[in-house]
C-alpha cells in the first residue's frame, strides 16, 4: 500500500498505520483522511491481520485538522461538503481492534481521532488538548461528546473551554489513555499489546469490541443483554472449544484462524 500521507508497516499479524505529514505536525487534511479510511478498510478485510495500530510521529500524533486547508472554507464547504462526516469516521466502522499510540501533540481533530481508537497508549511526551476555541470553532469530530464520556465533565469542560493541554500523566489519571510508556519504548509496548490481541480469537476480540462500544449507546440492562447474546453464541464456535480444552489440557491455546 502506497500513500502520500501515511506510512504502512506490518509486524506479523499487526498492521501499523502512521500518519505522515511531519512538516505540519501531521495536521489532518482531506487526502490523509481518505487514505486512512482506505488503509483501515484494507486491513480490516485482510485475514492475516488481527490488530491495527494507528500512530503518528515522535513529535505529533496529529496537531489537529489542517488549519491552512480550513481557513477559507465557507458553510457550503463544511455543511454542503459534509466535512468530517464524509471521511473522518471510517475508523468507527473497523471491526478489528485499533490501538492508538500517541507521542507528542495530540490536539483538536487529532485528539478526536485518537478517541475513536479502542484504547490509547501514550508516550511520556504526549500532550492532549482540544484547542479549537482558540481558532474560533467548536470541535467537530466528537470532542465535546467523547471527551466528557471518557474523562468526565469537569476535566472536559476545562480542556475544551480553556484550550489547556494535559500531559501524559494527567491523561492516564483521567482515563484518557490506558498506559504511559517512555517514548523510546512506546512502540515496542504497543506492538507487544497488539501481538497479544492478534494471538486471540479474532471473532471474540471483535465481539468484545462491539459489546464495549454498545455500552456507550444503550442502557445497562440492554447492554448486558447484548453481551449475553455474544457469550451464548461463543459456545457455538471453535474458539470456545479450543480455549477451554487447552486450559484443561494445560497447553497454550491456538486461536489461529478462529
Ligand atoms: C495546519 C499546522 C497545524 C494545524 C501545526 N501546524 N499545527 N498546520 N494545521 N493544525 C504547522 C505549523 O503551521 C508549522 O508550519 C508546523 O506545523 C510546526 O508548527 P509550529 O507551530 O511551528 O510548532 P510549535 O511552535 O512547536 O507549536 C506546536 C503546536 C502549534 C502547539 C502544536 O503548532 C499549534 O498550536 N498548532 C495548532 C493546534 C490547533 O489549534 N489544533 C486544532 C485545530 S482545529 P510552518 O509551515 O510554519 O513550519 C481542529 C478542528 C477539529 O482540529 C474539528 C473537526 C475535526
Amino acid at each position: 500500500m502506497n500513500y502520500a500521507d501515511l506510512l504502512i508497516e506490518t509486524h506479523g499479524k499487526v498492521a501499523v498505520i502512521r500518519l505522515n505529514r511531519p512538516k505540519a505536525l501531521n495536521a489532518l487534511n482531506d487526502n490523509m483522511m481518505d487514505e486512512l479510511g482506505d488503509a483501515l478498510y484494507k486491513f480490516d478485510a485482510d485475514s492475516n491481520i488481527g490488530c491495527i495500530i494507528l500512530t503518528g510521529s515522535e513529535k505529533a500524533f496529529a496537531a489537529g485538522a489542517d488549519i491552512a486547508a480550513m481557513v477559507d472554507y465557507d458553510y457550503g464547504d463544511t455543511y454542503g461538503g459534509n466535512y468530517i462526516g464524509r471521511n473522518w469516521e471510517h475508523i468507527l466502522n473497523v471491526r478489528k481492534p485499533v490501538i492508538g499510540v500517541v507521542q507528542g501533540f495530540c490536539l483538536g481533530g487529532g485528539c478526536e481521532l485518537a478517541m475513536m481508537c479502542d484504547f490509547l497508549i501514550a508516550a511520556d511526551t504526549a500532550k492532549f488538548g482540544q484547542p479549537e476555541i482558540k481558532v474560533g470553532v467548536t470541535p467537530g469530530a466528537g470532542g465535546t461528546q467523547r471527551l466528557p464520556r471518557t474523562i468526565g465533565k469537569a476535566k472536559a469542560m476545562d480542556m475544551l473551554l480553556t484550550a489547556r493541554m494535559i500531559d501524559a500523566a494527567e491523561a492516564e489519571r483521567t482515563g484518557l489513555v490506558s498506559r504511559v510508556v517512555a517514548a523510546d519504548k512506546v512502540m515496542e509496548e504497543a506492538l507487544a499489546a497488539a501481538t497479544t490481541i492478534a494471538s486471540m480469537s479474532l471473532s471474540v476480540a471483535m465481539a468484545i469490541k462491539d459489546s464495549v462500544n454498545r455500552a456507550f449507546e444503550t442502557t445497562l440492562t440492554e447492554g448486558v443483554r447484548y453481551e449475553r447474546r455474544y457469550f451464548h453464541a461463543a459456545f457455538g464456535t471453535p474458539a470456545q472449544k479450543e480455549g477451554m480444552q487447552a486450559f484443561l489440557a494445560k497447553r497454550p491455546a491456538n486461536f489461529d484462524g478462529l
